[in-house]
């Protein structure tokens, strides 16, 4: 088949995917490596006219490379640092002098089949059927260095993965003060940039914002993708909307401090770069030494954010998520938090069991408060022992007890984190994250434990397979629960302290990747405060994640809303809670609770025996439904209907791979007296198959539904949930 092609002659590097094209190409004498396209797909491979090689503002003289316009004119692949070319660089460095300059030149290429893995870091994966990669080498002579560009193209999703190796062939040390995964030049046009931003409680919510000249970014410095910024930024044209316009989407598959930013210049050319933040990053390479850059996926769409959308989804959902469970129907769980807090005990988790297995729930999951001295969050982070004053009998005894009403159990950790009052602390104290003789930031009263550190890798591998391999456990809760501050590891040398905050993330990763492989059929959901760290990096090791700690259904609509931009909806961890919500005071019915936690990994969280006869009975249609429906909810395409930020409602809906049904929910946030019925247009249905809706019988066509709408029933009272269950007549 080949996605990759090299043209010799016109030294041009052409990647396609199934409807997009991405073109590189070699400058002859200077061997810089030039952006040519990224777009909508061609044929075309001799367009190198497009790097503009002869226009040099201000210059036209023949030898025009000299002047340093060319340098800061031209479309550079992977821009050099320092060497006249004034946009955001690339890459930049200290070498044994204090230099900083690099110019990486190319060297040589190869393209192969299939797509190799990136070396202690979550990466996607395909196999020589799915995929092919692109290997360019670029040097810089002078520092004897070579950077390797990493591009894999996809058969089957509009994806284009890039990612970056530096190898110091010198004999002195080099240390590299920014390395980023990808740079692309193009046109400014009518591009806005749409990213996500947020807090605790109101994850990724969306901005979009006018390109002016000069730098736009957001970037996290807080050791984790965070809640305030994601790691996403997109370049979405003046006229798209859900289903049209064109929309380039960056996104970075790491779970640690990292930039995205869009820089206008003077020609009206736009630079994307996306990367480890540089601020607190300084990594020393010694000879022969390799640091790779994560990896950053690019997606090109021609129908609008949906289509980027239903990309990003297939490509996470078939060459990221690693764990058995990403085909699997994911367990309906039931969490105790919000109905206990840390106030519980053998008694109170197994009567909340109980109940739960009476309405159809499959699995209990035991919360934050189980182990060490653990009665609320200022001790006992770091002891995972279970907490025999609160679980009489052992957890061993509780699991069985759980597994005998038929469910699962699930546990919840938080590894990363050390409690200065606990057994951990006191016999470790350096294994903590502190400046010496600088009080150290506490957030939830914790310290972080070093990662870097094997010991503690091995500490915790020993305390959390342990308990795993002590009881029939089915799932694991992965908390961390504060970002990180006061960068200082009492086990590198000075001139490596820059390293910490990315060694983090990689120990994070190493102790990931051991758990997971040892426990492969155990769930691993992840979670940060909420959605703090809710990124691709997470998901490759854990198939779902803790969207937010607020679990306000209308709250729940932006935030999911913002989420499935990016995220498979498997992926979404979502709950029904109780009324006044914990986070907002606010009463919706049951039924709209249901339905948005639906539209996610489904669970409760909430005590069962204090609900009405009637919610209750409620609950019980719930779980039968999303059994019913959960294959199409996690598995089909995701069409956003009404934007929850700017609408008075909040519609999606799920269409079957295979066209045959589809789903569609919603949420009516206020009703108006004495309105007339709106009509809510459906997308991603075939125009002229016909589409029955199963509960009243109504046939429709998909042009009619598409264009004309179905009609809204008439709401009464706030935040009323809809949803219609339409199949397509075949005959
Ligand atoms: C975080 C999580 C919650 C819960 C608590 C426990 O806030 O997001 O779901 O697990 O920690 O302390």
């Amino acid at each position: 088949m080949g996605a990759i092609h090299y043209y010799e002659k016109e030294r041009v590097f052409k990647l396609d995917t199934p409807h997009t094209s991405y073109l590189i190409g070699i400058v002859d004498e200077e061997k810089f490596l030039g952006h040519i396209y990224y777009g909508a797909k061609i044929t075309d491979y001799d367009v190198r006219a497009l790097m503009r090689t002869g226009e040099a503002p201000f210059v036209p003289s023949q030898n025009n490379r000299d002047r340093s316009s060319f340098l800061d004119a031209f479309p550079m692949e992977y821009p050099g640092h320092g060497v006249g070319d004034y946009r955001e660089s690339a890459i930049s460095v200290a070498d044994k002098n204090g230099n900083t300059a690099v110019q990486p030149l190319y060297r040589e290429h190869k393209i192969y089949a299939g797509k190799p893995g990136l070396p202690g870091l979550p990466a996607t994966f395909g196999s020589e059927e799915e995929c092919e990669t692109l290997e360019i080498v670029l040097a810089d002579e002078v520092l004897d260095l070579t950077v390797t560009l990493y591009y894999t193209a996809f058969y089957d999703v509009d994806v284009i993965t890039r990612s970056v190796r530096v190898t110091n062939h010198a004999k002195e040390p080099v240390y590299l003060t920014k390395v980023f995964s990808t740079a692309l030049d193009l046109d400014a046009e009518d591009y806005r940039m749409l990213t996500l931003h947020g807090s605790w409680a109101r994850e990724r919510q969306i901005e979009y914002r006018q390109i002016g000249y000069g730098k736009q970014s957001v970037g996290s410095c807080r050791g984790e993708s965070s809640h305030q910024e994601h790691p996403f930024v997109a370049l979405v044209s003046a006229n798209a909307g859900q289903e049209q316009g064109r929309v380039y989407g960056f996104h970075f598959v790491y779970s640690g401090n990292f930039l995205a930013q869009v820089e206008k210049n003077q020609f009206d050319s736009l630079r994307v770069v996306l990367g480890i933040h540089p601020q607190d990053f300084r990594w020393e390479l010694k000879q022969d030494e390799t640091f790779t850059a994560p990896e950053v996926v690019m997606t090109y769409s021609d129908a609008g954010l949906g289509r980027m959308t239903r990309t990003l989804h297939d490509l996470y959902r078939k060459h990221l998520i690693r764990s058995p469970y990403k085909d699997r129907e994911r367990p309906v769980l039931i969490n105790n938090w919000e109905a206990t807090y840390f106030d519980f005990n053998e008694e109170k988790i197994w009567s909340i069991a109980k109940s739960a297995a009476e309405l159809g729930v499959d699995m209990l999951v035991l919360d934050d408060g189980w182990f060490g001295k653990r009665d609320g969050d200022c001790s006992g982070l770091g002891d995972w022992d279970v907490n025999e004053t609160k679980l009489r009998g052992g957890l061993g005894k509780l699991v069985d007890q759980v597994r005998s009403l038929g469910m699962q159990f699930g546990l919840w950790f938080e590894p990363e984190m050390i409690s200065e009052d606990s057994d951990l602390y006191r016999s470790h104290p350096d294994w903590a994250i502190r400046i010496p003789d600088r009080a150290p930031m506490r957030s939830r009263y914790q310290l972080l434990l070093d990662m870097t550190r094997q010991e503690v890798q091995d500490y915790l591998y020993e305390k959390i397979s342990g308990v795993l391999r002590s009881a029939a456990i089915s799932y694991v809760k992965w908390d961390m629960n504060r970002s990180i501050s006061d960068w200082y590891s009492a086990a590198l040398p000075a001139a490596q302290q820059g390293e910490l905050p990315h060694r983090y993330v990689l120990g994070l990763y190493a102790l990931l990747e051991r758990l997971t492989a040892e426990f492969p059929d155990v769930l691993f959901e992840g979670c940060s405060g909420g959605g703090g760290r809710f990124d691709a990096g997470m998901l490759y090791y854990c198939p779902q994640i803790w969207c937010s700690d607020d679990t306000d259904a209308y709250e729940r609509t932006r935030i999911q809303y913002g989420t499935s931009m990016i995220y498979p909806i498997s992926a979404v961890g979502s709950h029904v809670s109780v009324v006044p919500n914990h986070q907002t005071g606010r009463i919706t019915p049951m039924e709209t609770r249901g339905i948005t936690a639906m539209a996610g990994s489904f669970g409760f969280e909430l005590d069962l025996q204090k609900l009405s006869e009637e919610d209750k009975k409620t609950v019980a249609a719930q779980i039968k439904q999303f059994k019913e429906y959960g294959p199409l909810i996690h598995g089909g395409k995701y069409y956003r209907l009404s934007d929850p930020f700017t609408e008075n409602s909040a519609f999606w809906s799920f269409v079957a791979q295979d066209d045959s049904e589809v789903l569609v929910q919603g949420v009516v946030f206020r009703t108006a007296p004495n309105m007339r019925r709106k009509a809510l247009r459906l997308a991603g249905l075939c125009p002229e198959s016909r589409y029955q809706d199963t509960a009243s019988g109504e046939i429709y066509t998909g042009a009619a539904l598409m264009h004309g709408g179905l009609l809204l029933p008439q709401t009464w009272g706030d935040y009323c949930p809809v949803m219609f269950h339409l199949k397509k007549i075949f005959a």
